[in-house]
Parts: C-alpha cells; structure tokens; sequence
C-alpha cells in the first residue's frame, strides 16, 4: 500500500518521506513528539497479533503512528484520540484524502473513551508536556504537576480495567505508570520500547 503522493510502497518510506504529508510547523514537532516509523512497525507487530484488533492510541497527535498502523496492519482497526481540536482535523483530512479506511479520529480527552472497546493500546507518554518544559507543543501545553498526575492516575485506572490478555505498548514511559497486572514481556531500542500483556491477577504473574 502507498501514500497516494508518496512514491514509494509503506515499507520502504522513511520519516523524512511520510512528514511531508504535514505542514512545516507541524514537521518541525515530528522527531520529538511525533512516533517514529521504525518504532511503528516493531510496535504495531506486536499489537496486531490477530486480524480485526482494535487498537487505541492515547494522544495520537496528528495521526503519525495510527495512519502508519493502518497502513502496514490492513486487516486491523487504529483509533486515535486528541484533545486538540487541529490536530485530531489534520489526521481527519490525512485519512479522507488517503481514503484510509481502517483508521479513525476521535476528539476527546482520553479518560472519555471506553477502553473495553480496544485491545491494545499504544501510549507514547503523552502527558509529559505539562511537567517538561523542553516538550511544549503549543499554548496548550499548560505547565501543571498536578494535571500531569491526574492524567497520569486516570490512565492507570482505565487501562487496569481492560480485559486480560490486552496488549500494551508505552514508548519513554516509566513503568511505575502502569499497573502490576500488566506483565512487560519484550523490549526494545534500550528498553524504551516495552510490550505489556494483561494478566488476569496476580497470581498469573507468578
Ligand atoms: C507525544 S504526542 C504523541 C502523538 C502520537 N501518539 C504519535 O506517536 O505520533 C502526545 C499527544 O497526546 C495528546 N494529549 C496530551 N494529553 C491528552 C489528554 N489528556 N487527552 C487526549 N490527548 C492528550 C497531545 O495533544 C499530543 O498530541
């Protein structure tokens, strides 16, 4: 499958090739926020391990790492949420113009979104912005601890409650974010990349 104005096939594309679908604003964001491709495919052959996963991208940005998802994973399913308005239009019209039919945009705050309808979720640390002052976006990047904690809390609550057997991945993500349940079962790229399986309690850990 190929990007209608990229030459070259999915798997051949390089960061520098697939950015040029953004705006130069949003391409200068690209290699600190934005997920990059060689992490997408480790990440999503990890998630799609059947046909038909739906996989949940918490903060998806401008779409990098769902609309590559698609892309490479045709037989599975990417939403992403974002509570920024423009980012969640510029994934929107990136899907329409693509006709990339197995990705979807929601625009939310992630703890709206019922995460017993996903079965893998990707996580790429995405309420740093508040504490890290190297890491705004824009003027929506308020500066609070306590915004950070309160995000931080919720995701530990919502994906606690997903079924067992759910499939986690967090990039620069420290594990005291996520819960025990969830056993880390691979890494990679010096161990910011992490795999997570779902237990069902603790005593599947052992
Ligand atoms: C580091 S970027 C990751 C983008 C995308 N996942 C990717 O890898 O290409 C984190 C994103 O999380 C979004 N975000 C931060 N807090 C959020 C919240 N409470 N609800 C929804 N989105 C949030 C930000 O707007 C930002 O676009």
């Amino acid at each position: 499958m190929v990007l209608n104005n990229l030459i070259k096939p999915i798997d051949l594309i390089t960061d520098k090739d697939f950015d040029l679908v953004y705006s130069p604003a949003i391409r200068a964001l690209s290699s600190r926020h934005w997920t990059s491709i060689k992490i997408v495919k480790k990440a999503v052959n990890f998630l799609c391990y059947k046909e038909n996963t739906k996989i949940l991208d918490v903060g998806s940005g401008v779409g990098k790492f769902s609309i590559l998802g698609a892309l490479l994973k045709a037989s599975n399913f990417f939403y992403g949420v974002d509570f920024r308005k423009d980012f969640i239009e510029i994934s929107d019209n990136l899907k329409k113009e693509h006709r990339i039919e197995n990705v979807f945009f929601l625009h939310n705050y992630f703890d709206k979104i019922d995460f017993n309808n996903f079965d893998g979720i990707y996580f790429f640390n995405s309420f740093h912005e508040r504490i890290d002052k190297d890491t705004v976006i824009d003027e929506l990047s308020e500066f609070s601890y306590d915004l950070y904690k309160k995000y931080t809390q919720e995701f530990f609550l919502k994906i606690n409650s997903m079924s067992e057997g759910t499939r986690l991945v967090t990039y620069h993500t420290e594990d005291i974010h996520i819960p025990y349940t969830y056993r880390i079962v691979d890494m990679h790229f010096e161990g910011k990349l992490k795999f997570y399986i779902k237990c069902l309690d603790e005593g599947d850990l052992e």
